[in-house]
């Protein structure tokens, strides 16, 4: 009895001394917006290979396309001293909160993993923090993209547009047929969306670069911005009624479902077409929105500075995982991206990825590869919550294209 006593005894201590040991190993507390059908797919793939590799993840997971309030709530977090280990944050604001004194270097991963040799420069110049790494890239999201139902299109015998004439041309026939043009969600981000995709087909690349990432206050005020402004009002004669505060997500259903014919929306709208079970080219179909260049926008996780050892390993282990091969294949395949990682094979994506790794590569070699201002690539908050401001007022309300210029130009002064 005493014997058998003594054995239990022995096996609990030890088998509560290896859970203990497993379940503080690593552990990570991540902040992301990724809550839609598709997106929550691809989050649920990097939780699994987290935990496959003995890593013990705490969801904290912000409903809100664009991340707008998954900010709010980290600032909360970092205002009450107790910020998640790793947030999904973007571009200059990443160097923004580095400068607050709130990152972790996360260097040495980078380094064993050879990040240098596997990231694209202009991509890796985003992750680096007085030139150490600070975030960890996960995919190159394309914002310039038209989606169509192909079926709606073909019974109203239209080809996809590859001018804004032929867009505009295209949605007049559909709206005479009764079928609503263009899905759009009514929320200031989404507006955004359209316009520097509006932008960036009517005016180029340079004009994009200097209006959006310079902020050149004649361009700005130029006429092609205010040929712009004339296009965002066509398009906002293209939506429902029902648009205002509609998710992005939900204006892809209307896609999805042949109640609406096109969306201008960056390629997270093809894990939606996915997740429903449809197939690139058959059911729906994608094309680059009118114009030269390519739109980037790379989601990553900056990792927050924490104390505990178990914490720090945790953050190591997802920076390495999300560089790794198998993350890079399987996550892009159902967020709708293209891998981060270069050398990889597009073999089992679909041809809106292959496309988009092609123009990619394209705008690289002729210098139309341009960061998003509306998904937090181009500018810090300040100048960016300027633009977007504006082009909201502009969209929900019936002021001109020449009072709307006036106001753009005059909002980025005032914020810098
Ligand atoms: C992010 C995507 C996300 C989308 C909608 C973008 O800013 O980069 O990952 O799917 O917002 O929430």
């Amino acid at each position: 009895m005493f014997k058998f006593n003594k054995s239990i005894f022995l096996s609990v201590c030890l088998l509560a001394l290896f859970s203990a040991k497993s379940v503080s190993a690593s552990e990570v507390e991540v902040l992301h917006w990724w809550t839609s059908g598709g997106e929550a797919k691809a989050v649920a793939m990097l939780m699994q290979e987290f935990s496959d590799n003995g890593g013990v993840w705490t969801d904290m997971p912000v409903a809100g396309g664009g991340g707008d309030a998954a900010m709010t709530a980290l600032r909360a977090r970092a205002l009450a001293g107790n910020p998640p280990a790793a947030v999904q944050l973007k571009g200059p604001a990443i160097q923004e909160w580095y400068e607050e004194g709130m990152l972790a270097d996360i260097s040495s991963v980078a380094q064993s993993e050879k990040w240098d040799d596997l990231l694209p420069k202009v991509i890796a110049e985003h992750m680096k923090c007085e030139g150490k790494y600070c975030a960890a890239p996960v995919n190159v999201h394309r914002v310039d993209w038209l989606w169509a139902n192909a079926q709606v299109l073909n019974n109203a015998n239209i080809d996809m547009p590859t001018n804004w004439d032929e867009f505009n041309a295209a949605a007049e026939k559909l709206q005479s047929m009764g079928i609503v043009p263009l899905a759009h969600g009514g929320q200031a981000w989404q507006d955004a969306t359209i316009f520097e995709v509006v932008a960036l087909g009517i005016g180029g690349a340079n004009f994009f670069r200097k209006a959006f990432v310079e902020l050149d206050s004649q361009t700005l005020t130029s006429a092609t911005m205010i040929a712009v402004f004339d296009q965002m009002r066509k398009i906002r004669g293209y939506v429902d009624p029902n648009f205002s505060g509609r998710d992005w997500n939900l204006a892809t259903a209307m896609v999805i479902n042949g109640e609406a014919a096109f969306q201008i929306m960056g390629d997270w709208a093809k894990g939606e077409f996915v997740a429903a079970g449809k197939v690139a080219g058959k059911d729906f179909l994608c094309a680059a929105a009118p114009g030269n260049g390519f739109l980037y926008n790379v989601d990553s996780f900056a990792m927050f500075s924490v104390k505990g050892s178990d914490k720090i390993a945790g953050q190591k282990l997802l920076a390495k995982l999300i560089v790794g091969e198998n993350f890079q294949k399987n996550f892009n395949l159902t967020k709708g991206s293209i891998p981060v990682r270069v050398g990889m094979s597009l073999d089992d994506f679909d041809s809106c990825a292959r496309q988009s790794a092609n123009d990619m590569a394209t705008a690289s070699a002729t210098n139309s590869l341009l960061p998003s201002y509306a998904h937090g690539m181009a500018l810090r908050g300040a100048p960016a919550g300027a633009i977007t401001d504006t082009v909201t007022a502009h969209f929900n309300s019936k002021m001109s294209s020449q009072d709307a210029v006036k106001a753009l130009a005059k909002a980025v002064a005032n914020s810098q």
